[in-house]
Protein backbone atom coordinates (compact mmCIF):
# COMPACT_ATOMS: atom_id res chain seq x y z
CA UNK A 1 0.00 0.00 0.00
CA UNK A 2 1.07 3.57 -0.73
CA UNK A 3 2.67 5.23 2.40
CA UNK A 4 0.37 8.17 2.52
CA UNK A 5 -2.55 6.28 1.15
CA UNK A 6 -5.87 8.65 2.20
CA UNK A 7 -4.06 11.02 4.27
CA UNK A 8 -4.88 14.91 3.89
CA UNK A 9 -1.76 16.81 3.31
CA UNK A 10 -1.72 20.77 3.68
CA UNK A 11 1.47 22.09 2.06
CA UNK A 12 2.41 25.96 1.78
CA UNK A 13 4.26 27.14 -0.73
CA UNK A 14 3.02 24.27 -2.84
CA UNK A 15 3.09 25.94 -5.78
CA UNK A 16 7.00 26.17 -5.72
CA UNK A 17 10.28 24.65 -5.87
CA UNK A 18 10.73 22.18 -3.05
CA UNK A 19 6.91 22.39 -1.93
CA UNK A 20 5.49 21.39 -5.84
CA UNK A 21 7.73 18.32 -5.63
CA UNK A 22 6.75 17.20 -1.90
CA UNK A 23 3.31 17.97 -3.41
CA UNK A 24 3.68 15.32 -6.27
CA UNK A 25 5.24 12.77 -4.13
CA UNK A 26 2.61 12.82 -1.63
CA UNK A 27 0.13 12.64 -3.70
CA UNK A 28 1.38 9.68 -5.90
CA UNK A 29 1.87 8.07 -2.33
CA UNK A 30 -2.11 8.25 -1.70
CA UNK A 31 -2.82 11.80 -0.10
CA UNK A 32 -5.38 14.30 -0.60
CA UNK A 33 -3.40 17.77 -1.25
CA UNK A 34 -4.44 21.03 0.43
CA UNK A 35 -1.77 23.20 -2.22
CA UNK A 36 -1.40 26.49 -1.01
CA UNK A 37 0.24 29.05 -2.84
CA UNK A 38 -0.27 32.90 -3.21
CA UNK A 39 1.70 32.66 -6.14
CA UNK A 40 4.31 35.54 -4.73
CA UNK A 41 7.48 37.01 -6.73
CA UNK A 42 11.23 36.24 -4.70
CA UNK A 43 10.47 39.01 -2.75
CA UNK A 44 7.02 38.69 -1.99
CA UNK A 45 6.16 42.07 -3.42
CA UNK A 46 4.05 41.08 -6.56
CA UNK A 47 1.41 38.31 -6.03
CA UNK A 48 0.98 36.56 -9.64
CA UNK A 49 -1.45 33.77 -8.33
CA UNK A 50 -1.64 30.50 -10.23
CA UNK A 51 0.84 28.04 -9.38
CA UNK A 52 -1.39 26.37 -6.88
CA UNK A 53 -4.18 25.67 -9.27
CA UNK A 54 -2.08 24.66 -11.89
CA UNK A 55 -0.85 22.27 -9.30
CA UNK A 56 -4.00 21.08 -8.49
CA UNK A 57 -4.55 20.29 -12.15
CA UNK A 58 -1.13 18.31 -12.40
CA UNK A 59 -2.25 16.52 -9.67
CA UNK A 60 -5.75 15.56 -11.07
CA UNK A 61 -4.43 14.83 -14.65
CA UNK A 62 -2.02 12.19 -12.78
CA UNK A 63 -5.07 10.24 -11.18
CA UNK A 64 -4.21 12.44 -7.69
CA UNK A 65 -6.53 14.47 -5.38
CA UNK A 66 -5.87 17.55 -4.66
CA UNK A 67 -7.40 21.42 -4.04
CA UNK A 68 -6.08 24.86 -3.98
CA UNK A 69 -5.62 27.28 -1.87
CA UNK A 70 -4.12 30.84 -2.66
CA UNK A 71 -4.49 32.97 0.59
CA UNK A 72 -1.40 34.92 2.59
CA UNK A 73 -0.34 32.40 5.12
CA UNK A 74 1.57 35.08 6.80
CA UNK A 75 -1.67 36.33 8.02
CA UNK A 76 -4.03 34.15 10.29
CA UNK A 77 -7.02 34.66 8.25
CA UNK A 78 -5.20 32.51 5.70
CA UNK A 79 -3.72 30.04 7.66
CA UNK A 80 -7.15 29.59 9.12
CA UNK A 81 -8.68 29.47 5.76
CA UNK A 82 -5.69 26.96 5.11
CA UNK A 83 -7.98 24.68 7.90
CA UNK A 84 -11.02 25.41 6.64
CA UNK A 85 -10.02 24.46 2.81
CA UNK A 86 -8.79 21.18 4.11
CA UNK A 87 -12.46 20.32 5.88
CA UNK A 88 -14.05 21.44 3.20
CA UNK A 89 -12.87 19.15 0.40
CA UNK A 90 -11.49 16.07 2.89
CA UNK A 91 -13.43 16.47 6.13
CA UNK A 92 -9.78 16.46 8.00
CA UNK A 93 -6.44 17.56 7.82
CA UNK A 94 -3.47 15.42 9.14
CA UNK A 95 -0.34 16.89 8.56
CA UNK A 96 0.90 20.43 7.37
CA UNK A 97 4.08 21.38 5.71
CA UNK A 98 5.48 24.83 6.40
CA UNK A 99 6.84 25.34 2.70
CA UNK A 100 6.50 28.82 1.49
CA UNK A 101 9.09 31.21 1.88
CA UNK A 102 10.26 35.03 0.62
CA UNK A 103 13.91 36.65 0.45
CA UNK A 104 15.13 40.33 0.96
CA UNK A 105 18.70 39.80 1.18
CA UNK A 106 20.91 42.35 1.98
CA UNK A 107 24.23 42.94 4.37
CA UNK A 108 22.73 43.83 7.84
CA UNK A 109 24.03 47.32 7.97
CA UNK A 110 21.97 48.10 4.90
CA UNK A 111 18.83 46.11 5.70
CA UNK A 112 16.04 48.21 6.04
CA UNK A 113 13.15 47.59 8.70
CA UNK A 114 10.63 46.86 6.22
CA UNK A 115 13.12 43.89 4.74
CA UNK A 116 13.36 42.57 8.13
CA UNK A 117 9.92 42.82 9.09
CA UNK A 118 8.66 41.22 5.41
CA UNK A 119 10.79 38.21 5.88
CA UNK A 120 10.10 37.57 9.46
CA UNK A 121 6.64 37.88 8.88
CA UNK A 122 6.23 35.29 5.62
CA UNK A 123 8.69 32.26 7.71
CA UNK A 124 8.00 33.02 11.64
CA UNK A 125 4.47 34.44 11.40
CA UNK A 126 3.94 32.26 8.39
CA UNK A 127 4.47 29.18 10.47
CA UNK A 128 2.36 30.57 13.24
CA UNK A 129 -0.31 31.32 11.36
CA UNK A 130 -0.52 28.02 10.08
CA UNK A 131 0.39 26.12 13.31
CA UNK A 132 -1.82 28.06 15.48
CA UNK A 133 -6.07 26.81 13.89
CA UNK A 134 -4.21 23.13 13.41
CA UNK A 135 -2.91 22.74 16.90
CA UNK A 136 -6.39 23.94 18.08
CA UNK A 137 -8.55 21.96 15.77
CA UNK A 138 -5.98 19.15 16.62
CA UNK A 139 -7.16 19.61 20.10
CA UNK A 140 -10.35 19.97 19.48
CA UNK A 141 -10.21 16.40 18.32
CA UNK A 142 -8.40 15.46 21.67
CA UNK A 143 -7.11 11.56 20.34
CA UNK A 144 -3.58 11.41 22.01
CA UNK A 145 -2.95 8.12 19.44
CA UNK A 146 -3.88 10.45 16.14
CA UNK A 147 -0.70 10.81 13.53
CA UNK A 148 -0.78 14.15 12.89
CA UNK A 149 2.82 15.85 11.84
CA UNK A 150 3.96 19.32 11.80
CA UNK A 151 6.61 20.00 9.17
CA UNK A 152 8.25 23.03 9.34
CA UNK A 153 11.06 24.47 7.26
CA UNK A 154 14.37 26.09 8.07
CA UNK A 155 18.19 26.90 6.46
CA UNK A 156 21.76 26.28 6.79
CA UNK A 157 21.55 30.18 6.24
CA UNK A 158 20.38 30.20 9.86
CA UNK A 159 22.44 26.84 11.25
CA UNK A 160 25.51 28.47 9.74
CA UNK A 161 24.79 31.80 9.74
CA UNK A 162 25.10 33.52 6.03
CA UNK A 163 26.13 36.65 5.15
CA UNK A 164 23.34 38.64 3.25
CA UNK A 165 20.78 36.76 4.82
CA UNK A 166 20.10 38.09 8.42
CA UNK A 167 16.93 38.11 8.26
CA UNK A 168 15.93 35.18 7.09
CA UNK A 169 18.72 33.51 9.17
CA UNK A 170 16.77 34.95 12.37
CA UNK A 171 13.07 33.58 10.94
CA UNK A 172 14.47 30.11 10.68
CA UNK A 173 16.75 29.43 13.77
CA UNK A 174 12.93 31.16 15.12
CA UNK A 175 11.15 28.21 13.34
CA UNK A 176 13.85 25.37 15.14
CA UNK A 177 12.79 27.30 18.68
CA UNK A 178 9.13 27.09 17.36
CA UNK A 179 9.74 23.67 16.17
CA UNK A 180 11.08 22.12 19.83
CA UNK A 181 8.32 23.93 21.89
CA UNK A 182 5.42 22.49 19.52
CA UNK A 183 7.32 18.73 19.91
CA UNK A 184 7.20 19.62 23.30
CA UNK A 185 3.95 20.28 23.61
CA UNK A 186 1.54 18.70 21.53
CA UNK A 187 2.07 15.02 21.80
CA UNK A 188 -0.77 14.54 23.88
CA UNK A 189 -2.99 15.73 20.57
CA UNK A 190 -1.16 12.78 18.51
CA UNK A 191 0.74 15.53 16.77
CA UNK A 192 4.83 15.48 16.06
CA UNK A 193 6.90 18.43 14.97
CA UNK A 194 9.87 18.38 12.91
CA UNK A 195 12.12 20.62 11.03
CA UNK A 196 13.73 20.46 7.52
CA UNK A 197 16.83 21.92 6.07
CA UNK A 198 16.83 21.55 2.52
CA UNK A 199 19.11 22.30 -0.03
CA UNK A 200 17.93 22.78 -3.84
CA UNK A 201 18.32 24.43 -7.07
CA UNK A 202 15.16 26.65 -7.01
CA UNK A 203 14.65 30.34 -7.86
CA UNK A 204 15.28 30.89 -4.28
CA UNK A 205 19.12 29.58 -4.76
CA UNK A 206 19.80 31.00 -7.91
CA UNK A 207 19.01 34.25 -6.78
CA UNK A 208 22.16 33.56 -3.94
CA UNK A 209 25.53 34.76 -5.08
CA UNK A 210 27.57 31.33 -6.16
CA UNK A 211 29.90 32.04 -3.10
CA UNK A 212 27.53 32.37 -0.79
CA UNK A 213 25.68 28.86 -1.52
CA UNK A 214 25.71 26.36 1.39
CA UNK A 215 25.53 23.38 -0.87
CA UNK A 216 28.02 21.84 -3.33
CA UNK A 217 26.12 19.08 -5.31
CA UNK A 218 25.95 19.31 -8.94
CA UNK A 219 23.12 18.41 -11.57
CA UNK A 220 19.95 16.06 -10.98
CA UNK A 221 21.93 15.70 -6.92
CA UNK A 222 20.10 19.96 -6.68
CA UNK A 223 16.87 18.66 -8.02
CA UNK A 224 13.89 19.68 -5.73
CA UNK A 225 12.67 16.29 -5.95
CA UNK A 226 15.36 15.23 -3.89
CA UNK A 227 14.15 16.74 -0.87
CA UNK A 228 10.27 15.14 -1.03
CA UNK A 229 10.98 11.78 0.34
CA UNK A 230 11.84 12.14 3.63
CA UNK A 231 9.19 14.87 4.11
CA UNK A 232 6.63 12.40 2.74
CA UNK A 233 8.21 9.52 5.15
CA UNK A 234 7.81 12.51 8.07
CA UNK A 235 4.19 12.77 6.83
CA UNK A 236 3.57 9.15 7.08
CA UNK A 237 2.39 7.14 10.12
CA UNK A 238 5.64 5.12 10.04
CA UNK A 239 7.49 8.44 11.42
CA UNK A 240 5.56 8.46 14.70
CA UNK A 241 8.72 7.97 16.59
CA UNK A 242 10.39 10.96 15.50
CA UNK A 243 10.13 14.41 17.28
CA UNK A 244 11.23 17.59 17.66
CA UNK A 245 14.38 16.71 15.40
CA UNK A 246 15.75 18.94 12.50
CA UNK A 247 16.57 17.21 9.58
CA UNK A 248 18.92 18.39 6.65
CA UNK A 249 18.46 16.90 3.11
CA UNK A 250 20.38 18.11 0.25
CA UNK A 251 21.24 15.71 -2.53
CA UNK A 252 21.02 12.25 -1.97
CA UNK A 253 22.23 12.47 1.83
CA UNK A 254 20.19 12.71 4.51
CA UNK A 255 21.70 14.46 8.16
CA UNK A 256 20.12 14.32 11.57
CA UNK A 257 21.09 17.47 13.12
CA UNK A 258 22.14 17.69 17.44
CA UNK A 259 20.04 19.90 19.66
CA UNK A 260 22.63 22.20 20.68
CA UNK A 261 24.35 21.77 24.21
CA UNK A 262 26.98 23.12 26.50
CA UNK A 263 30.16 21.42 25.71
CA UNK A 264 31.89 23.25 28.34
CA UNK A 265 31.84 24.08 31.55
CA UNK A 266 33.39 25.90 34.36
CA UNK A 267 32.08 26.06 38.15
CA UNK A 268 32.27 29.06 40.23
CA UNK A 269 31.99 29.09 43.84
CA UNK A 270 30.82 32.20 44.05
CA UNK A 271 30.82 35.88 42.46
CA UNK A 272 33.57 36.33 40.10
CA UNK A 273 36.80 38.21 39.92
CA UNK A 274 36.56 39.86 36.79
CA UNK A 275 40.44 38.89 35.88
CA UNK A 276 40.09 35.80 37.09
CA UNK A 277 37.18 34.76 35.00
CA UNK A 278 38.80 36.05 31.64
CA UNK A 279 42.07 33.75 32.32
CA UNK A 280 39.80 30.89 33.21
CA UNK A 281 37.26 31.29 30.37
CA UNK A 282 40.14 31.79 27.78
CA UNK A 283 41.66 28.45 29.55
CA UNK A 284 38.45 26.47 29.02
CA UNK A 285 36.49 27.84 26.24
CA UNK A 286 38.86 29.47 23.69
CA UNK A 287 40.30 25.63 23.01
CA UNK A 288 36.60 24.53 22.23
CA UNK A 289 35.77 27.32 19.47
N1 LIG B 1 16.01 25.95 -2.04
C1 LIG B 1 16.86 25.79 -1.04
O1 LIG B 1 18.01 25.35 -1.21
C2 LIG B 1 16.44 26.14 0.36
C3 LIG B 1 17.43 26.16 1.36
C4 LIG B 1 17.05 26.41 2.67
C5 LIG B 1 15.72 26.59 2.98
N2 LIG B 1 14.77 26.59 1.99
C6 LIG B 1 13.39 26.80 2.39
O2 LIG B 1 12.56 25.84 1.74
C7 LIG B 1 11.27 26.41 1.46
C8 LIG B 1 10.95 26.29 -0.03
O3 LIG B 1 11.93 27.01 -0.77
P1 LIG B 1 12.01 26.99 -2.37
O4 LIG B 1 13.46 27.04 -2.70
O5 LIG B 1 11.17 25.92 -2.93
O6 LIG B 1 11.38 28.44 -2.69
P2 LIG B 1 10.45 28.96 -3.90
O7 LIG B 1 10.66 30.41 -3.97
O8 LIG B 1 10.69 28.14 -5.14
O9 LIG B 1 8.95 28.63 -3.39
C9 LIG B 1 8.38 29.33 -2.32
C10 LIG B 1 6.88 29.40 -2.56
O10 LIG B 1 6.27 30.06 -1.44
C11 LIG B 1 5.19 30.84 -1.94
N3 LIG B 1 4.87 31.93 -1.00
C12 LIG B 1 5.66 33.00 -0.68
N4 LIG B 1 5.03 33.82 0.17
C13 LIG B 1 3.81 33.27 0.42
C14 LIG B 1 2.70 33.65 1.25
N5 LIG B 1 2.75 34.77 1.98
N6 LIG B 1 1.61 32.85 1.28
C15 LIG B 1 1.58 31.71 0.53
N7 LIG B 1 2.59 31.30 -0.27
C16 LIG B 1 3.70 32.06 -0.32
C17 LIG B 1 5.69 31.38 -3.26
O11 LIG B 1 4.63 31.79 -4.10
C18 LIG B 1 6.49 30.20 -3.81
O12 LIG B 1 5.73 29.40 -4.71
C19 LIG B 1 11.35 27.86 1.96
O13 LIG B 1 10.87 27.93 3.27
C20 LIG B 1 12.84 28.15 1.96
O14 LIG B 1 13.19 29.18 2.85
C21 LIG B 1 15.11 26.38 0.69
Amino acid sequence: MAMLEGRVVAITGAGGGIGREIAKLCAAEGALIVASDIGASLDGTEITGGPAHELVKEIQTAGGEAVAHTDDISEIAGGEALLQTGLDAFGNVDVLVNCAGIMRDRMIFNMTPEEWDAVIKVHLRGHFSTIRPLSAYWRTQGNADANNRIINFTSAAGLNGNAGQPNYAAAKMGIIGLTYTLANSLTKYGVTANAISPGAATRMTAAVPKERLLYAEEGDERSPRHVAPIVAYLASERSRWLNGQVIDTRGYTLSLYNKPEPIRQIVGTGAWDLERMADIVEDVFQAAV
